[in-house]
């Protein structure tokens, strides 16, 4: 029998032999061969349908390969397809990132260059006043340009921290003299309105030397002192520090800023954490603020590795907390804390000295002329990166102080060829700029420049570096 022919089906077959071996009667031995023979042809029939059963059964199982197949296919493009429109998306978020920071470095540069001018101008000012009201008068006008100044540092920092881009300056500091400084940074605030300030600090812990950002745990603690003087009309503010922890490498600080004044109702405890919120932020409010301060301090506390929070009830005082995990390993040699009339030492000591300003703002020029004559010296400037390289091939100056952003050939280029001048690889140089963020201050050092001071120039700093870097020639 043909296995590829259609099989016959089972029922007719079975019944054509049966009517044969009915019609021709046998022998009982050939009746039982062609029984036999009837089974065999049967059963082959049997297996010739389980086969075709089979043959289809494959068929369906290729058929079914064939789609899964054909899914895979369409699923791995889809797949790659996706993984292209993520990367795009991820690369407009990138560059949207990017301008975001360059936007924000510019306008921080942009914000701070006229700042510079206006501080500038009334430091001038300040140091040839004589008549007492017009130092009074100088000396408001320099209290709101600084308050200006301290908002456009709040914005940036904010952008700052969400763009991931802040980053603490770890370096030994003495916690006493960061409690200290805030406190007598505040005391006017304090006097005037009348309140009293204590400090408590325990015996070891004022002139324990500790390793963290002190710029920025003192910047905490302004906003919380700072709100609390700001929110007690009567009564006082207590400031108290305690170790929390002690471990290997560091210790958990607790730090506390509790006042007498307003007090929050328990339902803003959490809001006023957040970015420009004011536990009263209707028109008719009494108190000034962007609603800032809290969400940096917030956001800081974190980068402290602690926390911060509020226990406060309307009319009932606030007691602002936080922890900071600060380091107790310290370098071998701390820079020694000295407290220096910088101003007069340059005076005194470094009287006729010659240095080189390199800046092309006119009102720039003009403020650091005014306040480096005023600290004896004798100064020189040059407008542009080219011009400072020619006065410095010639004149073999005792420091530079060097703006960042300058036509023609920038600040960091400029400092570069400098290092590059025989006699010159040792001129220090002082980055003097409104390009604050962290990014600049190292590709400042790493130009070869041993300082960064940010714009607006703070007179007492700037007295500050050229007295460290003077000192050292
Ligand atoms: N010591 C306090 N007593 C009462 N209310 C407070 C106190 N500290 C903060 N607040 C409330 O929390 C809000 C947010 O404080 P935050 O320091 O973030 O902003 P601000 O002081 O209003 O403005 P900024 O700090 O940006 O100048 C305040 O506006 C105030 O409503
Ligand atoms: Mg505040």
């Amino acid at each position: 029998m043909n296995p590829e022919a259609t099989p016959p089906s089972v029922a007719p077959l079975r019944q054509r032999a049966e009517e044969q071996l009915l019609r021709q009667p046998k022998s009982q031995s050939e009746f039982d061969a062609l029984r036999l023979l009837h089974e065999l042809q049967v059963h082959q029939v049997e297996l010739l349908m389980q086969n075709e059963a089979l043959q289809q059964s494959e068929a369906q199982a290729r058929e079914a390969l064939a789609d899964l197949t054909e899914l895979q296919a369409s699923m791995e493009a889809r797949i790659v397809e996706r993984t292209a429109e993520l990367a795009a998306a991820r690369q407009a978020a990138d560059a949207a990132n990017r301008s975001k920071s360059s936007f924000l470095s510019n306008m921080s540069h942009e914000l701070r260059t006229p700042m510079n001018g206006v501080l500038g101008m009334i430091d001038l000012s300040l140091l040839a006043a004589t008549d007492a009201r017009q130092v009074e008068w100088l000396g408001t006008a320099r209290r709101c340009g600084v308050q200006l100044l301290a908002m456009i540092n709040d914005i940036l920092d904010l952008s700052k921290i969400e763009a991931g881009h802040m980053d603490l300056d770890l370096a030994a500091f003495e916690l006493g003299s960061v409690l200290q400084l805030t406190s007598d940074l505040l005391a006017p605030q304090v006097a005037a309105a009348g309140l009293r300030f204590s400090l408590e600090l325990p015996p070891g812990l004022a002139t324990r030397q500790l390793m963290g950002d002190s710029h920025r745990l003192q910047q905490i603690l302004l906003n919380l002192a700072g709100n609390a003087v700001k929110f007690t009309d009567k009564g006082g503010v207590h400031l108290a520090v305690a170790v929390v922890e002690e471990a290997r490498d560091d210790a958990l600080l607790r730090f506390e800023v509790t006042d007498t004044g307003i007090g929050i109702a328990p339902q803003d405890h959490v809001r006023i954490f957040a970015s420009f919120e004011q536990a009263d932020a209707s028109v008719s409010r009494r108190y000034g603020g962007t609603g800032l301060g809290l969400a940096i301090c917030k956001r800081l506390v974190a980068l402290m590795g602690g926390e911060i929070g509020v226990r406060s009830a309307l009319g009932a005082g606030s007691s602002f907390w936080f922890t900071a995990r600060l380091g107790t390993r310290l370098p071998t040699s701390l820079p020694a804390a000295q407290a220096v009339d910088a101003l007069a030492q340059l005076r005194s000591g470094f009287a006729g000295v010659r240095i080189l300003l390199v800046e092309d703002n006119p009102v720039s020029q003009q403020v650091l002329r005014g306040l480096v004559v005023a600290a004896g010296l004798e100064l020189d400037v040059a407008a542009d990166g080219a011009a400072a390289l020619a006065r410095a091939r010639d004149v073999d100056y005792a420091l530079i102080l060097m703006d960042l952003h300058m036509p023609g050939l920038g600040g960091i280029e400029t400092t570069a060829r400098l290092r590059s001048m025989p006699g010159r690889e040792r001129t220090p140089v002082i980055a003097l700029t409104a390009s604050v963020f962290d990014q600049d201050r190292q590709r400042c050092l790493a130009a070869g420049m041993c300082q960064h001071l940010a714009k607006p120039v703070d007179p007492p700093l700037l007295y500050a570096a050229l007295l460290r870097w003077l000192g050292r020639g």
